[in-house]
C-alpha cells in the first residue's frame, strides 16, 4: 500500500500511464524525482508484480518497465470503477495521528477528524467520486421512483446533502438531474473547500452551494425534497441529532435517504469481506473521530442496521425502509417520517 502511495503522491503511474515503456532516468525526469530513489522504485515494484520489466537482463539503468493495462485502470484511472488510487491515500491519512490514537486508546478521548488531515479528505473522496458519478443518476435515485420523478419536474428540486466531504456526491446528483439546487453541509472546513473546487472543475457551482455547518445544528433551516446523508452517520458524535435535523430539513413531503455500510447484521467471525474492512477504519479513523465530540453515541464505522433503526426511532422516525439497491460496500435506508 505504501508503495503504492509513492507511485501515486510521486506521479510515478499517472507518467507510466502515458504510453511506452521507460526506464529509471525518464521517468525520473518525467516526474522530477531522484534518480537513484526511482530506479529503487521501478525495481521494488517490478518485483512486487505491479509492473512489467522488458528485459531482466539489461543493467539496472538501462532497464525499461511498463504498468500492464489492468494496473493503469485501477492504479490511475480517476473515473473507473475499479480506481483504488485513492486508498493508499486515505490509509496514510487514517495513519497520520498514529500517536494520539494510540494515547487515545488509554484515556478515552477521541481524535478531531482535522488531526487526520487533507490526505483522509482527498483519499475518500477518491474512493467514492466514480461511483457517485456513476451510479447516482444511472441507478441509485431512478430506483426510488417518487424521487427520481420530483427530482426531475419543475419547480427545480431542493436537495440537502449531510456529510458531504468533498462534494461529489451533491456534484453527482446536480450533474444528473439539471433542474435541482443542491446544498451540502459539513463541518469539517478544508472538505468544504475541496467540495467548493470541485464543483467548480464540474461546472455545476452555479446551482451546488457548500456550507460549513454540523449536521446536528438545530438551526439547520430550509425546505428540502431530498435530504441524503452519504457514508457519514456512523462518524458522528450526536447521530440522532442529525437524523433530527434531516427530518425538519424534509419537513412532511421531503425524503430522506440515509446510505451506510453495508455490514453484516449482527457480530460474527465467519468471512464477511466487510465488516473486515470496516473494522480496519473504524478502529483507526470512524470511531475515535466520533469520539471527539462529547457526548457521543460512540458508533465507529460498523453501524448495524438495528443501530441505524433505534437512532431514527429517537429522532422521531415512523420507521426504516431497507431499500433493494444492489452495491458491495453500502446499504440504502430510507427513514420514514
Ligand atoms: C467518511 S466521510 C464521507 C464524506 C462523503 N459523504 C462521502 O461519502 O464521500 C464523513 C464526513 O462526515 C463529516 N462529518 C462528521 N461529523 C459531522 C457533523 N457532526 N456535521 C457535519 N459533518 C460531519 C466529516 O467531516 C466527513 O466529511
Amino acid at each position: 500500500m505504501f508503495s503504492m502511495y509513492l507511485g501515486v503522491r510521486l506521479g510515478y503511474y499517472k507518467a507510466m500511464s502515458e504510453g511506452g515503456s521507460i526506464n529509471s532516468t525518464e521517468l525520473a525526469t518525467r516526474t522530477k524525482t531522484n534518480e537513484r530513489y526511482t530506479r529503487e522504485w521501478l525495481e521494488q515494484q517490478a518485483v512486487a508484480g505491479f509492473l512489467q520489466v522488458n528485459d531482466e537482463t539489461a543493467g539496472s539503468k538501462d532497464r525499461r518497465y511498463t504498468l500492464p493495462d489492468p494496473c493503469r485502470e485501477v492504479l490511475v484511472d480517476q473515473d473507473s470503477l475499479n480506481y483504488l488510487g485513492a486508498l493508499p491515500l486515505i490509509l496514510a491519512g487514517a495513519l497520520r495521528p498514529l500517536q494520539a490514537l494510540t494515547e487515545a486508546y488509554r484515556s478515552g478521548q477521541g481524535v478531531a477528524y482535522s488531526e487526520y488531515g487533507a490526505e483522509c479528505i482527498e483519499g475518500q473522496a477518491g474512493m467514492n467520486r466514480a461511483l457517485f458519478l456513476k451510479e447516482m443518476g444511472s441507478t441509485w435515485l431512478p430506483s426510488i421512483a417518487d424521487v427520481h420523478e420530483r427530482l426531475l419536474e419543475e419547480p427545480g428540486a431542493k436537495v440537502a446533502d449531510i456529510g458531504t466531504g468533498a462534494g461529489w456526491s451533491s456534484i453527482a446528483i446536480a450533474k444528473n438531474y439539471p433542474k435541482v439546487r443542491v446544498d451540502g453541509f459539513d463541518f469539517d472546513e478544508p472538505s468544504i473547500a475541496m467540495a467548493n473546487e470541485n464543483a467548480r472543475d464540474a461546472g455545476v457551482d452555479n446551482r451546488v452551494k457548500f456550507h460549513v455547518r454540523d449536521a446536528a445544528d438545530p438551526g439547520l433551516a430550509g425546505q428540502y425534497d431530498l435530504v441524503v446523508a452519504f457514508e457519514c452517520i456512523h462518524d458522528m458524535s450526536n447521530p440522532v441529532g442529525a437524523l433530527k435535523a434531516m427530518r425538519s430539513l424534509a419537513g412532511a413531503k421531503g425524503a430522506v435517504l440515509v446510505v451506510d455500510e453495508r455490514v453484516g447484521e449482527a457480530f460474527s467471525t465467519s468471512k464477511n469481506d466487510i465488516d473486515w474492512m470496516m473494522y480496519g477504519w473504524s478502529i483507526f479513523c470512524c470511531l475515535p473521530v466520533g469520539m471527539a465530540d462529547r457526548p457521543s453515541a460512540e458508533t465507529g464505522t460498523v453501524m448495524r442496521p438495528d443501530t441505524l433503526r433505534a437512532y431514527a426511532r429517537e429522532a422521531g422516525f415512523k420507521s426504516v425502509e431497507i431499500l433493494p439497491i444492489e452495491n458491495y460496500f453500502f446499504r440504502f435506508y430510507r427513514l420514514i417520517p
